[in-house]
């Protein structure tokens, strides 16, 4: 029996994973395996909520577990799957839908931003999206949910969802928290340092960095990154710029912010960006040569596949059974 407190994260694949998703989440996840009994799971029906090519859908699902893999989740060590191979989200959710109100789906500001930016494909998915969030994380009794500070919100409405269900039905839910690492590091974009680096912010191709990019445009991108108008290298609110490079530094290799300023300090501009693009490429090589190897064997990468749903299935049924024994659907004759 598996008695570690139980992990629940998720991740959207509708692009090749940046190095924001590597340094600010994929990274930590793999710190937690150890202790915890983790979940990472693609969530692929997510996706949906905007319009997706089904090709792309496919291929960025399938290279994003490969990516969890090559980043360091050992597949024996956590369970690794898509959302769409475990019919139990999409039977949780609709039961959740059932037990959250709209006006506190009117409330989310995910839905409204989202909303904003897609006016002509509002559709009802989005809006229940955080609803099938809740039913990732509640389906396997996770106590911790490590998230970005912009799911917060949807992690509130996922306790709420839960405790509300709890009250009427008993304990069937245990109530998550979200999980923030201590050794967390938000990235943010190269171009637009004020903002989190993001495969949604496209407007501007040199703002992130792709896990695919070649090493002379990881260079490219940082010699071109965004500074400031003085020459001083140091962390602070004021250096948003400076203080991206500094942070990312730092996580591409293991130094401390004050150990990075150190290391600058007396250098210009040029050779601060130089020296982080040249640490990031150092950082992505062994990640990269094994990324390879996963995807030109398909074989390996299908049994992780095929393992991880099982494993997914299996923890999920039990509480799906136990929410609909609660609710009174009816028993289903052996
Ligand atoms: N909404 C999350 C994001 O965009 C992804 C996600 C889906 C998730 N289900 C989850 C994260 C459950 C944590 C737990 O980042």
């Amino acid at each position: 029996m598996n008695t570690k407190p139980i992990i629940f994260s998720g991740l959207q694949a509708t692009g090749i994973p940046t190095l924001g998703s590597l340094l600010g989440a994929i990274r930590n996840w793999a710190r937690l395996t150890t202790d915890y009994n983790c979940l990472y799971c693609v969530v692929d029906m997510h996706s949906m909520t905007i319009r997706q090519d089904p090709a792309a859908l496919r291929n960025y699902s399938r290279m994003a577990l490969a990516w969890f893999v090559a980043l360091g989740l050992d597949p024996k060590e956590c369970t690794l799957y898509f959302q769409s191979h475990v019919p139990a989200h999409a039977e949780l959710a609709w039961i959740l839908n059932c037990f959250t109100y709209v006006g506190e789906l009117n409330r989310m500001t995910q839905f409204k931003d989202k909303s904003a930016k897609n006016e002509d494909n509002i559709n009802a998915g989005l809006y229940t999206y955080p609803v099938l969030q809740a039913a990732d994380i509640l389906l396997y009794q996770a106590n911790l949910v490590p998230v970005g500070e912009d799911q917060r919100q949807h992690l509130e409405l996922c306790r709420d969802i839960a405790m509300r269900f709890n009250k009427i039905y008993g304990d069937i839910f245990t109530v998550p928290e979200a999980y923030i690492p201590p050794v967390g590091a938000k990235i943010m974009g190269l171009q637009n340092p004020e903002k989190k680096m993001s495969k949604s912010e496209t407007e501007n191709e040199g703002n992130l960095v792709s896990l695919s990019d070649t090493d002379s445009d990881i260079i490219k991108k940082f010699k071109r990154a965004v500074t400031d108008s003085d020459n001083e290298i140091r962390f602070a609110p004021e250096k948003p710029g400076i203080s991206n490079l500094l942070t990312i530094y730092a996580c591409a290799t293991g130094k401390t912010i004050p150990e990075s300023e150190a290391y600058f300090s007396g250098m210009g501009y040029g050779q601060l960006k130089m020296g982080v693009g040249e640490a990031v490429v150092a950082m992505l090589k062994p990640y990269r040569d094994t990324y390879d190897r996963l995807m030109a064997d398909n074989a390996y990468l299908d049994s992780v596949i095929t393992q991880g749903a099982q494993k997914a299935r299996a923890m999920s049924e039990v509480t799906l059974k136990n929410v609909k024994q609660a609710i009174g659907y009816p028993m289903q004759p052996e």
